[in-house]
């Protein structure tokens, strides 16, 4: 009977083990860092899912959920396990302090399947909680009312329905009779009558209780509010009509459209030639069109596409070229024609001499003035002494 158990253990200790151990050390694929850091601020609680299983999936029984720090083989959470806790596969530290920073590996693994992935965290000091890495970047548009998000508290949250979140601009509690900000249902935030005045900095709050003490969680969020995007009519500001060019040199001609507050991404712009799109029009890539070009300048939008010819040929003057816009609000078109730039003419001749006539001009001119002024001094230094002399007498 003994030799019968003993034989059925080794049997049983040579039919689970090798399985789990293989799964233990060989296969257990490492998926790289995740991507993003997180920045938290000592004091405060912090929970880190475990970034390879999905949120809806986290509580699951069919695998085991482990932590450890990179630098070591012991598991959280080791001999703090009143302060670091693995709780439904998330990495629980209430509070964290600055020595908690640094890399942690969440372990996922069932009878048949093991993966990895690390996570990086960076506890900061209070002091330090203004630091830009700290800020959670959010947007919202300029219009009647736009939406702000206390991030990152699912964790703390749960299913919870009645989360209570405390709301600052630049630290000043943001008042709860205010109409311009409204805090609504859960972890978000009403801003009325978006102007561009709101962007800033935020903060929010909530408070969590563990083991009898009471915890402020922060954030901060750095908010940009965005101009409304629409579409305004296009308008061809560039090229003029005719463009000189000599035959044989490189020649750019450059398409500039003004969009004003209208958005770019949306807006099309073309060349061609005898109304067939350049490219098409010269397979062998003589004209071509440049790199489009987005820009602001001064708050307006601008989008430039330049035609370019490498070189000019005489085939180019008798061509028609147009510049096409078109966005859903409008579709339009500029002419313009390539001119033969003249290498004689009576302007290019007569320029150095009429400029030899301004200065000899000028001088006389000049001469004539000074002698003027000269003369007029002297009348009224003459004007002067007499009536001093009269009302001396
Ligand atoms: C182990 O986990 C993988 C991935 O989640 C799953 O596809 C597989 O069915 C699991 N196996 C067992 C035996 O639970
Ligand atoms: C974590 O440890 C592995 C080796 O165990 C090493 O290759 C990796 O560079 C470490 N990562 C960090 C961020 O320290
Ligand atoms: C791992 O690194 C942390 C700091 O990053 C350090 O406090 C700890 O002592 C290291 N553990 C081992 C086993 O080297
Ligand atoms: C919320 O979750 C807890 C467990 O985390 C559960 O016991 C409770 O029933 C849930 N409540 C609701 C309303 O879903
Ligand atoms: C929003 O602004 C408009 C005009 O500036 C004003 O009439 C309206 O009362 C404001 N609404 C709120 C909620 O502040
Ligand atoms: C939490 O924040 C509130 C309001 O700012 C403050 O009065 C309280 O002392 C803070 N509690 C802790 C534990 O820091
Ligand atoms: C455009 O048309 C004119 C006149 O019909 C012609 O002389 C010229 O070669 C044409 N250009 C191109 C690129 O087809």
């Amino acid at each position: 009977m003994f030799t019968w158990s003993m034989w059925m253990l080794c049997v049983s200790v040579f039919t689970i083990r090798p399985e789990e151990h293989m799964v233990a050390a060989g296969s257990c694929q490492f998926h790289g860092r995740h991507p993003k850091t997180r920045f938290k601020v000592e004091g405060e609680p912090v929970a880190m899912r475990c970034p390879q299983v999905p949120y809806w999936d986290s509580a699951t029984t069919h695998v085991s959920v482990t932590w450890r720090r990179n630098n070591s083989t012991t598991m959280v959470p080791g001999e703090e396990e009143l302060r670091v806790w693995v709780q439904d596969g998330g990495l629980w530290i209430v509070p964290a302090s600055r020595g908690d920073s640094g890399t942690y590996v969440c372990t996922v693994r069932n009878a048949s399947y093991c993966d990895e992935m690390s996570v990086e965290l960076r506890v900061f000091e209070k002091t330090e909680a203004s630091l830009p890495l700290i800020f959670y970047p959010q947007i919202i548009t300029l219009s009647a009312s736009g939406l702000l998000v206390c991030p990152d508290l699912s964790e703390f949250i749960g299913n919870k329905t009645d989360v209570k979140i405390r709301w600052y601009k630049d630290s000043v509690p943001l008042d709860q009779d205010n109409e311009k900000f409204l805090s609504v249902r859960g972890t978000r935030l009403l801003v009325n009558n978006v102007s561009l005045e709101d962007a800033g900095y935020y903060q929010c709050a909530m408070t969590f209780a563990h083991r009898g003490r009471q915890y402020n969680i922060t954030r901060n969020i750095k908010l940009r509010v965005k101009k409304r995007e629409e579409e305004t009519i296009p308008v061809i500001i560039s090229p003029h009509q005719t463009i000189s060019a000599s035959l044989g040199s490189r020649l750019t001609i450059p398409c500039k459209v003004f969009l004003g507050a209208g958005i770019q991404a949306t807006t099309l712009l073309w060349w061609t030639a005898n109304n067939t799109h350049v490219e098409d029009a010269y397979k062998g890539g003589r004209v071509t069109e440049g790199q489009r070009q987005e820009y602001s300048e001064n708050n307006d939008n601008y989008i430039e596409v330049p035609l370019i010819f490498d070189p000019v040929v005489r085939e180019d003057l008798h061509t028609d070229f147009k510049c096409v816009v078109r966005n859903t609000m409008s579709f339009q078109m500029l002419r313009t024609t390539v001119k033969e730039a003249a290498t004689f003419s009576w302007e290019i001749t007569l320029a150095p001499l009429s400029l030899i006539f301004l200065v000899l001009g000028g001088i006389w001119m000049h001469r004539r003035c000074k002698r003027r002024t000269g003369k007029a001094y002297d009348l009224m230094m003459e004007l002067k002494t007499s009536h001093d002399s009269q009302s001396y007498e």
